[in-house]
């Protein structure tokens, strides 16, 4: 009630609510974002495909500010992604004293428009977490996720839910309208698991794992199924991925085992070559500055008896 209390305070403090009738999506409105102490969080902000907003900023009801698009600072950065139609907002070494609230907001043509907004809790052991915040996976393969979420929230609803388009799946339902795709599955302790099967580009994106009202944003990037390699083969279609990314797997190391060959052979081969220069080098010096000597030797004999006992020392 103390947050229904505050988002009151908020929207009469920023003035525009009643007056313009602010467009909120209420089903996210009394969202809780949960964080570990010094850790961080990436927020997706999400605006008008077709109408992109000339402003989006991040409102911090903390210390009233407005952060616009694009700005990066230390433990704070609000960036635009016009190709997903999206900003996040990255909150990085968060204190305690950054529990509150927040919203995504934006303005076209002067009018502001809070188009999410969320309570952020600070929290030692947080109420639900995740190992990581951002996953990948090939097209046609899988990824798992493993959300965490602290015992007061055991018998709770627990669900993976899309950002966009605000669908969920949930942990115990066996209904026919979720998606085979995905899985949920509860260990009844601490967490639970999403196993999201024949991923797909278009599955790229936002998503939140929650139990009850607390969450932790996730974020998936799907990328393109490995083409498979071979100048004569086409590209790999989704249900060869596995294939192709064997093949790929064993090529490479065919390369390092090749590369492999060639050192043990190069190596010893060059090193022998390289022996032979030197000995080649020094027995024909070894023989001009005997020939040298013998000529030198003739000369000093010649000349006078004198030193025999440096040359000697030269001839080795
Ligand atoms: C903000 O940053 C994003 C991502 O780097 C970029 O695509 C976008 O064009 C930037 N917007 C402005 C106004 O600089
Ligand atoms: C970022 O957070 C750290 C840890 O709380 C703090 O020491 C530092 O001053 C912050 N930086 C800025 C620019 O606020
Ligand atoms: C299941 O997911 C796929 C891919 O996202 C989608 O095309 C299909 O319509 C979904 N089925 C249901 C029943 O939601
Ligand atoms: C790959 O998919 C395309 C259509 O998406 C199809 O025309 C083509 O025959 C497929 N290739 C193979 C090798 O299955
Ligand atoms: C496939 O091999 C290329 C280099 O040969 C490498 O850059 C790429 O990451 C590999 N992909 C996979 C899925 O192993």
């Amino acid at each position: 009630m103390a947050v229904y209390a505050k988002k009151k305070m908020f929207y009469i403090s920023i003035g525009f609510w009643l007056i313009l009738g602010v467009e909120c999506y209420s089903g996210w409105s009394n969202h809780v974002l949960t964080i570990k102490t010094g850790g961080s969080v990436t927020i997706p902000c999400r605006y008008d495909e077709k109408n992109p907003p000339q402003k989006k900023y991040w409102y911090s009801e903390y210390d009233q500010s407005k952060i616009y698009t694009n700005t990066s600072e230390e433990n704070l950065s609000v960036i635009d992604h016009p190709d997903q139609s999206l900003f996040t907002v990255t909150m990085k070494n968060l204190q305690n004293k950054h529990t509150g609230g927040y919203s995504c907001a934006v303005e076209t043509e002067g009018q502001p428009n809070v188009t999410y907004e969320l309570h952020l809790k600070v929290q030692s052991a947080p109420d639900v977490s995740v190992v990581s915040s951002s996953i990948s996976g090939h097209e046609g393969g899988n990824v798992s996720v493993q959300c965490f979420y602290s015992s007061g929230y055991q018998n709770e609803l627990k669900q993976w839910c899309r950002y966009k388009d605000q669908s969920c799946y949930t942990v115990g339902r066996t209904e026919t309208s979720q998606n085979s795709s995905v899985q949920i599955s509860d260990d009844g302790r601490r967490s639970f698991t999403v196993l999201m099967t024949g991923l797909r580009l278009s599955d790229s994106g936002w998503f939140f794992c929650s139990s009850g009202e607390a969450m932790n944003p996730v974020h998936l990037t799907v990328t393109e199924a490995e083409p498979v390699s071979g100048p004569t083969d086409n590209p790999g279609n989704s249900s060869e991925t596995g294939i192709s990314k064997n093949k790929n797997k064993t090529d490479t190391e065919d390369q390092q085992i090749r590369n492999k060959e060639l050192l043990s052979v190069w190596l010893p081969v060059s090193a022998a070559l390289l022996l032979l220069l030197i000995l080649v080098g020094v027995f024909t010096w070894k023989w001009t500055q005997r020939s040298k000597q013998d000529k030198h030797q003739n000369r000093e004999r010649n000349d006078s008896r004198t030193s025999d006992a440096v040359p000697q020392i030269w001839q080795l």
